[in-house]
């Protein structure tokens, strides 16, 4: 799967790759988030891992809830801390969006994992994806973490690929989930 840049040679998409950064979401952020978001509804994918009706209303709210997320303030005890980071690259063009969990419960560690991504639509294939877990990787080690799990349903074999690039292995496949979606279960050891 390539994005609109497919005549990219492999020297540019390298760097394009170096140039790229995980960043927290800020209000000055909102026209590139936003931006990023409309490509995924324009494709049809819809954007439903952050709540986009409320950063379209009032980004300002968007990003002071997404930082009581990630300190785990004012959840129901059954939801973990979650951060959210978006990958920018050198222009500030927001490439695909990483959420990170560091602590999992219990039912619903199976549905979600320690950490999900999506890269907006034009820009697959070149690595981002790769990249971004890496580096969500290189934190949760730092937070001590030994190994991180991430469902994937069993379809997803963009997903699957991202993972075998970042030495996941798979534990466990057809697992099914409250409501009967079926998953395979991937750990990748830090
Ligand atoms: C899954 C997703 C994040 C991958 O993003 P990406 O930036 O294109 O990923 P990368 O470029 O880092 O790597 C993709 C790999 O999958 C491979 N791939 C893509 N489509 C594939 C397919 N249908 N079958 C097999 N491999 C496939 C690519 O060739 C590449 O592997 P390679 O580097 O060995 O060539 C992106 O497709 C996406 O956002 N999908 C929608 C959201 C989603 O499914 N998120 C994951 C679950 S939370």
């Amino acid at each position: 799967m390539r994005g609109d840049d497919a005549q990219d040679s492999a020297e540019d998409i390298a760097d394009a790759l170096a140039g790229t950064a995980l960043s927290e979401i800020t209000p000055e952020l909102a026209a590139a988030y936003l931006d990023m978001v409309d490509e995924f509804e324009a494709a049809g994918e819809g954007y439903g891992w952050n709540d986009v009706e409320l950063a379209r209303r009032d980004f300002a709210a968007f990003v002071d809830d997404l930082r009581n997320e990630s300190l785990g303030i004012g959840l129901p005890p059954e939801i973990v801390p979650q951060t959210t980071y978006v990958l920018l690259d050198r222009e500030g063009r927001a490439l695909g969006e990483i959420r990170f969990r560091p602590r999992l419960t219990l039912p619903f560690e199976q549905h979600n994992g320690h950490i999900g991504y999506n890269v907006r639509p034009r820009q697959r294939g070149k690595g981002h994806a790769t990249r971004m877990l890496a580096l969500v990787l290189g934190k949760a080690s730092a937070l001590g973490l030994e190994r991180v799990m991430l469902p994937v349903r069993d379809e997803n074999l963009a997903s699957v690929r991202v993972i075998a690039k970042n030495g996941g292995v798979i534990e466990r496949s057809g697992v099914e989930l409250d409501g009967g979606e079926v998953v395979s279960l991937y750990w990748i050891t830090l």
